[in-house]
């Protein structure tokens, strides 16, 4: 919405451009804050309190009204709305940063809205997919969705769809195959599933990985002769993860966006208080928050990706962990690089028994 244009101002835990180590504040407005400084203030208000009690079909509502004892829907309904996101968003930007260094990139763009489905052409052109009002990589598709969207405006009726986040330049052995909560996997798809309206994540094409024999589906191995990997992967069908950890591919996240629950025209519902079938509550609602979730998923990525970065290489400065970064990588080649052949492989670091 035009109302939604965000920016964040970093209060703390910076000097002169570089971080301290104490918490990074950030203070990003709320612009609609203002028309709702009476029905939201913190202290009671004198004034008549406009409860809602007209539960919305697909929101945290009903469940978030049962278990927290309450009889106004918006003291669910406010901490239930994705503007929660803005904050991961924020930290997720400087997880990039960090990131960054290492020389790994977040990218991502909208795959499918409804029934129609972008086939971008590789490489995909990143540039033409910031400027894509639906963050569409596929020219041939975008006004087709921009119409889908509109059509369900008038309708009073919203849209999903399926988008995709890559993470290029990850090392391999980020997360362990040794724990089931240090599978990177399985860290990305929690972290995708609590973006809201998310109802499906899939590592590389995995649903289609079932249609297929093994044969097709698993990434043929071969030597790298450059790169920080000295294997590299024929295809990518695994979507950059096996075994729970990374495999020095690119990571591939598919994540399926459910429509938006707020209906212009409103479903059959009931009313909190009378039990009375009434129509739905109305709140200022968007038609299509597939092409903003896209930017929430490179935040959640990253958040997830910087863990299990510095779970693997720590450090308390750029430099350790850089130093620990580059150890790791020389290492590996040392060990399997080229003109190693299978000797090499078999060799053990000094230090390893
Ligand atoms: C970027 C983004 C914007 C959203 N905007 C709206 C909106 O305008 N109206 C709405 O009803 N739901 C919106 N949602 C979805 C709801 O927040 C979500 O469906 C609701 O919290 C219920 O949770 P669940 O769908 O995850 O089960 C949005 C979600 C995202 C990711």
């Amino acid at each position: 919405m035009q109302i939604e244009k965000d920016y964040a101002r970093v209060l703390s835990g910076v000097r002169h451009g570089h971080t301290l180590g104490s918490p990074i504040g950030m203070y990003i407005e709320n612009k609609d804050w203002a028309n709702w400084q009476e029905q939201m203030s913190i202290t009671p208000i004198e004034g008549e309190v406009k409860r809602v009690t007209r539960l919305r079909p697909g929101h945290a509502d009903l469940p978030g009204v049962m278990k927290y004892g309450q009889q106004d829907v918006r003291n669910v309904l406010e901490r239930a709305s994705a503007r929660e996101t803005t904050a991961r968003v924020a930290a997720g930007a400087v997880c990039q940063r960090l990131l960054e260094e290492f020389g790994i990139a977040f990218r991502s763009h909208v795959i499918s809205l409804g029934k129609i489905k972008a086939t971008p052409r590789e490489p995909i052109d990143w540039d033409r997919v910031e400027e894509s009002p639906v963050r569409c990589a596929d020219p041939a598709v975008e006004k087709e969705m921009m119409a889908l969207i509109d059509a369900a405006r008038e309708a009073g009726d919203t849209v999903g769809g399926v988008f995709e986040v890559i993470a290029y330049g990850v090392p391999v052995g980020l997360g362990s195959h040794v724990h089931w909560d240090t599978k990177l996997d399985a860290l990305i798809a929690q972290a995708f599933m609590s973006i809201n309206a998310v109802k499906g994540v899939e590592i590389g094409p995995a649903f289609g990985n079932t249609e297929l024999p093994g044969s097709q589906v698993h990434d043929i191995i071969e030597r790298a002769s450059e790169g920080p990997v000295p294997f590299r992967h024929v295809t990518n069908r695994a979507g950059g993860i096996v075994g729970g950890m990374s495999n020095g591919e690119p990571i591939v996240v598919h994540v399926a966006v459910k429509p938006i629950s707020t209906l212009g025209r409103p479903l059959p519902s009931v009313d909190l208080d009378t039990g009375e079938r009434v129509q739905a509550h109305y709140e200022r609602s968007d038609v299509c928050q597939v092409p903003p979730a896209c930017v929430i998923g490179e935040a959640m990525l990253a958040l997830v990706l910087a863990d299990a970065f510095m779970e693997k290489f720590g450090g308390d400065h750029l430099v350790e962990t850089r130093r620990n970064y580059v150890g790791y990588v020389k290492g590996l080649r040392e060990r399997f690089g080229p003109g190693r052949g299978a000797a090499g492989a078999d060799e053990r670091p000094p230090d390893d028994t």
